[in-house]
């Protein structure tokens, strides 16, 4: 069949409310111009993450009733522990509430002043936390990803020789050398195995702990093994086997491929560190055996960590993005190729050729995609990663100006990615009109979240002023 269908059907659902284009403009200025400030009641399709908003099964539902919620040695975590064990081989699991709480206890392990901790690309909390210790977080994506247009497979590949160098100058002062599957940053590309049996054998080279940020394992072994030479005829459950096989231990967040509204853990195979892992996690988390999450929440991760793993469920999701993607390309215009995992990244510098990075085209077209049509998505560019010089002080732009349309699981339908479609495509029609945005007033962390921005004034408008 030629029309691939979502592979589910619904049996709970969520009104959505519609607005209008006068409404949405008083919600954003009250909202500072910053999309995170918004009511999700003011949001028609949100896409401003896939992290914690997927709809659960049937039987994730029926989990959360069995979920125990003893303090110690609860039932839901030994289901929990042993899903873990058995999806990603690792043996130590060490409960957290999300992803970044994971992140928070690998850095009090590994974390310090003087330390420098390398990934393709660090996701923005992992970064937070890494610097947070005093460390120094470093990106070294392939060079093949900075040009969104080509077809390259692997855009989410570490770069071997930038890793290989900052080794050598660096011996002693790097604790672990870290992977983002798939590199979210980098617009959700997957890394091949062929990249991790690399890192692998630098990381055994250098005799370092390798930890995978497995937030979308799945979705990367399912691009293994559509795009890897040799591995079209295994199973996902395979290629993910072999993938954690290479690490010493991962971060999870499993608000992604976890198919839950929260949850996460830090798996490792090393029993002191894990015991060390665990006499931290009671002070920040929680006890041992359900760290940040309730029983009904380890009990969700669980199956939905088999359910992430369904065949039928991989192709649909991946034919979705990429149904969006290809149309995009196919209208002219300018988005990440190839389809990435779990979101649809627009290249906001060659949407937007007259702003430059310090007015944001990121930004500025997450804002027109949410008056045109009520969509709500986020920038991954100057706005979210740019950092500042660190002799002197003047703020520097992002590697690329991206615009990430991330999609739930399992929760809007092909008539929505339609809809979606059309706004952008609207927007693409009145380019040439979109302001750029400044910054009113931000923190020096994390300054997306809760900064305030105002929109830049149109030529004329200064000219006549
Ligand atoms: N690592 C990656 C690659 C992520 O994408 C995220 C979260 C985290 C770690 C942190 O996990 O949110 O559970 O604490 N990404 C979300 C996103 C927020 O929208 O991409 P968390």
């Amino acid at each position: 069949m030629k029309t691939i269908i979502e592979p589910f059907r619904i049996k709970s659902v969520e009104p959505i409310r519609m607005t209008t284009r006068v409404e949405r403009r008083e919600y954003l200025r009250a909202a500072n111009w910053n999309l995170f400030g918004l009511h999700a009641r003011d949001v028609i399709i949100d896409l401003l993450t896939d992290s914690g908003t997927g709809a659960m099964s049937s039987e994730q539902w029926a989990a959360i009733m069995r979920g125990d919620e003893s303090y110690a040695g609860a039932e839901s975590y030994y289901r929990f522990e042993k899903a873990v064990q058995e999806v990603f081989g690792i043996e130590y699991v060490i409960p957290t509430h999300q992803g970044r709480a994971a992140e928070h206890l690998l850095c009090q392990a590994y974390g310090g002043s003087g330390r420098l901790i390398p990934n393709n690309t660090h996701f923005d909390t992992t970064r937070a936390n890494i610097e947070a210790s005093g460390a120094v977080a470093l990106d070294f994506p392939c060079i093949e990803s900075l040009d969104t247009t080509s077809d390259f497979p692997f855009k989410g590949n570490m770069n071997l020789p930038a890793l290989r160098a900052c080794l050598e100058e660096n011996r002693g002062e790097v604790p672990i050398v870290m992977v983002t599957v798939t590199n979210n940053a980098g617009g959700g590309q997957p890394v091949s195995l062929e990249n991790l049996r690399a890192i692998r054998a630098l990381c055994d080279e250098f005799e370092l702990p390798l930890f995978v940020d497995a937030c979308r394992f799945a979705e990367n072994a399912y691009l293994i093994q559509q795009r890897e030479a040799g591995q079209s005829e295994r199973s996902v459950e395979d290629i993910v086997l072999e993938l954690f096989s290479m690490a010493d231990g991962c971060t999870m967040s499993a608000k992604k491929d976890g198919m839950a509204n929260i949850g996460g853990f830090l798996a490792v195979r090393n029993p002191k560190l894990a015991q060390r892992l665990r006499e931290w996690l009671v002070v920040t988390e929680g006890f041992a055996t359900y760290g940040g999450m309730s029983g009904r929440d380890m009990d969700a991760v669980a199956q939905g960590l088999r359910e992430i793993l369904r065949p039928e469920y991989q192709e649909y999701r991946h034919a979705s993005i990429r149904y969006v993607v290809e149309r995009l390309a196919a209208s002219g215009v300018p988005v990440v190729l190839p389809a990435g995992g779990h979101a649809i990244f627009l290249d906001a510098k060659r949407f937007l050729p007259h702003l430059p990075w310090n007015e944001y085209p990121g930004q500025a077209l997450a804002i027109e995609l949410y008056l045109e049509g009520g969509i709500r998505s986020c920038e991954i560019g100057s706005l979210m990663l740019g950092q500042t010089d660190p002799k002197t002080g003047e703020p520097l732009p992002a590697a690329r100006e991206l615009l990430r349309l991330a999609i739930p699981r399992r929760t809007y339908t092909q008539s929505h990615m339609d809809y979606v479609l059309e706004v952008i495509e609207g927007v693409w029609q009145r380019r040439d009109e979109i302001r750029g945005v400044e910054i009113v007033e931000a923190p020096k962390v994390l300054r997306h979240f809760t900064g305030h921005f105002r929109r830049t004034k149109r030529a004329e408008e200064v000219t006549t002023a």
